[in-house]
């Protein structure tokens, strides 16, 4: 997708949040330079746990249709999991449009809490993953919502209003989108390794192509290896 359009989308994501009483951390308003300068000093953590905007469109190239918008808040690391303590959590700020869809996927070590923070209602297609890995057509598929099991047939809509949430563990095939209006979504989880730890049914990638047809407003979490260098270990 064109640089350009990441950054309106950006513009209209941050207005969209503040609009639900909600603002971005500091270093999301960071300029590519800031962000260089700053990851090289104090603020290593930001590049090495992949903090910050990430708008992506599967690769694909059409985001209005299959695309969404995140903003990683917080996220551990692989060393805070191998020593069981320390930040061992992440949290992130979704946005999915009405019928913007987040394709299938499954992730092998993340659970996530998904919670419809305002907006519109959120749908979840979901499937339990069957013992091949693969969505089950048959499958009963059992979730907790806010504490509560619910149950669905195989391939059934999750509909969240605002305020509601569920939790989705690694053998749950998940695909969601907005209906109604426009849907805030909060995601509460364990630590989370974007490059490694999602499974999509189909052959997509989880990140955007971006055409440079601009200067970017902000990076994107995809921008780091580029602008700002190999990260440490984190
Ligand atoms: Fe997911």
């Amino acid at each position: 997708m064109k640089r350009s359009i990441v950054n309106e989308i950006l513009a209209e994501s941050d207005a969209f949040i503040r609009s639900h009483g909600l603002v971005l951390p500091p270093f999301a308003y960071w300029t590519p330079a800031e962000m260089q300068a700053r990851t090289a000093t104090g603020s290593a953590m930001i590049r090495d746990h992949m903090l910050g905007w990430d708008i992506t469109d599967y690769g694909q190239g059409d985001f209005e249709n299959l695309g969404l918008f995140l903003f990683t808040v917080r996220n551990g690391s692989a060393a805070n999991v191998a020593q069981g303590m320390g930040m061992l959590y992440a949290e992130k700020l979704l946005i999915s449009d009405v019928d913007q869809i987040s394709p299938m996927h499954h992730h092998n070590a993340k659970t996530e809490d998904i919670i419809n923070r305002g907006g519109g209602r959120l749908v979840l297609e979901l499937f339990k993953r069957a013992a091949d890995g693969s969505c089950d057509p048959e499958a009963e598929v059992r979730v907790r919502c806010d504490g509560s099991w619910r149950s669905l047939p195989a391939g059934g809509l999750l509909t969240l209003d605002p305020g509601e949430s569920v939790t989705l563990e690694p053998d749950i095939w998940h695909a969601f989108w907005g209906e109604g209006a426009k849907v805030l979504i909060g995601e509460v989880s364990n630590v989370n390794d974007d490059r490694t730890d999602n499974v999509f049914r189909e052959p997509i990638g989880r990140f955007s192509d971006i055409e440079e047809d601009a200067a970017p407003a902000h990076l994107l979490v995809s921008d780091y290896d580029a602008w700002l260098g190999e990260g440490a270990a984190a």
